[in-house]
């Protein structure tokens, strides 16, 4: 059965695309992965990234969803029946289900924090703390596993519900009052930052070029960072992509989510570096970027409760507008597949996340130092989360550029793209060969954290890969009716 949910306007997969792509990735891991890696050389590998895997591999994605018209696990099965390819390549549908699954169990525990943040600038709890108060504050929430997990529930159950409400009365209702509130918010922030921060120094650190800065793990960083912020590789904007109406062009689309994610990622960067700099403090904090040491900016300025409250409020709006993202795809596919309500099928996923979740939640405290994660692997459960996904995305992001570039029609392309011949065969020659070679490197990156099992799970990768990539040519060479 395929969908026949389509957006209502012309502009809404738009909307929906960069709600998607805009969320803690632009606002927590984009700053602080620059932060680490030495600012304006982690822009530039960044930004040529997005161009040549990023745009690439983004409209290959929603390419597939349109074309399909199905939720990813049923349109990669049509599309691979229609194209006589290997059932295989349907295992891009389970991937992206798997990794949508893994990624918000951990995502909305993060965004949890937020929500806790929020309450205490709203609370006025660290007016005149110092940097120890501030920092013990988030190492005392970090320990509390039942604070944990109550923000942790709230946002998800705060996604599923507007997931839950259907495509039109819940996801392009959210997102029509969501972004633009989202925009006003970025504004105020970096109308303060640029009144009360040193935006010069920000300015400076992130947009000067010192190549001596980047490491190759930096630059490893900032390949995974583009996937990571586009949403590739999870099914999302396949989803998206499947309720686009037919006439909207793809390419420019396609141009637009990325324009967008990226200025919303710099104008985060400037505005938390600024107020950083302002206040005196170290930027290359990692993932206390956020959570402590921009809280400490913001007691230090005039109004920083308010302000970092609002800021805060910008945060968990851009992760419930990707996190209903993440629901989407696996709900769309239990409501096909099985034809249960989309009550049903939210509430399913809703509560395999959170359950999920809670070995994140658990991971900071209970088995902090000791779990079953770390016995077996050395890891703790949330660094296992967060490698599955440098894992599992990459993939079902290589196997939708190698499906798209080989196995799709020139005139399907064309009908989709509605473009000019030069650029069609620009974007297939990327996906077919520099797209996947480069997603190869950013697989790399997991690499020093579990060099030993890794091993066969690449081989494994490398002969599922191999045999589905030959049965796909075997089939291309057989007649076609
Ligand atoms: N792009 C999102 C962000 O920057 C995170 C994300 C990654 C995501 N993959 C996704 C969101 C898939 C939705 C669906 O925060």
């Amino acid at each position: 059965m395929s969908t026949n949910n389509i957006w209502t306007h012309k502009g809404t997969f738009l909307l929906a695309a960069v709600g998607s792509a805009v969320g803690l990735g632009n606002l927590w891991r984009f700053p602080y992965l620059a932060g680490e890696n030495g600012g304006g050389a982690f822009l530039l590998v960044y930004i040529v990234t997005l161009c040549i895997v990023g745009v690439p591999i983004l409209i290959a994605e929603i390419l597939l969803g349109r074309s399909s018209r199905r939720s990813p696990i049923m349109g990669m099965r049509f599309l691979s029946r229609t194209h006589k390819a290997s059932r295989a390549w349907e295992s891009i549908g389970w991937l992206s289900a798997a990794a949508a699954l893994i990624i918000l169990s951990f995502y909305s525990v993060i965004a949890g924090w937020a929500l806790h943040y929020t309450w205490r600038m709203l609370t006025g709890a660290l007016i005149d703390a110092d940097a120890a108060t501030v920092a013990s504050g988030f190492e005392s929430l970090l320990a509390s596993p039942s604070l944990l997990t109550l923000y942790h529930t709230l946002f998800i159950a705060a996604s599923g519900l507007i997931v839950g409400l259907g495509v039109h009365r819940g996801i392009e209702n959210a997102l029509r009052l969501m972004m633009p509130a989202l925009l006003v918010i970025l504004l105020v922030i970096l109308t303060y930052s640029v009144m009360h921060g040193d935006m010069p120094a920000a300015a400076d650190f992130l947009l000067t070029l010192q190549l001596s800065d980047l490491s190759f793990e930096g630059w490893l960083a900032a390949m995974g960072q583009s996937f990571f912020t586009l949403s590739l590789g999870m099914g999302a904007l396949m989803a998206y992509g499947a309720y686009m109406p037919g006439k909207a062009s793809l390419s420019r689309t396609a141009l637009a989510i990325v324009i967008i994610d990226t200025a919303v990622a710099l104008i985060a960067g400037l505005a938390i570096f600024a107020l950083v700099f302002g206040a005196e403090l170290d930027p290359a904090e990692g993932p206390g970027l956020m959570f402590t040491t921009l809280p400490l900016a913001f007691t230090e300025m005039p109004g920083g409760s308010l302000i970092g409250a609002v800021f805060f409020v910008l945060v968990i709006g851009a992760a419930i507008s990707s996190a209903i993202s993440m629901i989407e795809p696996v709900a769309a596919f239990l409501v096909e597949r099985f034809d249960l309500s989309r009550a049903q099928s939210v509430a399913i996923m809703t509560i395999a996340c959170w359950g999920l979740g809670l070995l994140s939640v658990f991971s900071f405290n209970v088995w902090a130092s000791d779990s079953p994660f770390h016995t077996a692997l050395s890891i703790s459960a949330f660094e296992l989360m967060e490698l599955l996904t440098h894992i599992l995305m990459p993939l079902g992001g290589l196997m939708v550029a190698l499906f798209a570039g080989w196995a799709l029609t020139h005139g399907e392309i064309m009908k989709e793209l509605q473009t000019s011949e030069g650029w069609l065969h620009t974007w297939r020659f990327l996906v077919r060969f520099v797209s996947p070679a480069a997603v190869a490197f950013i697989f790399l990156r997991a690499i020093p954290q579990i060099e030993g099992y890794l091993i066969p799970l690449i081989g494994a990768v490398v002969i599922v890969g191999a045999f589905a990539a030959s049965r796909l040519f075997r089939a291309k060479h057989q007649p076609k009716h």
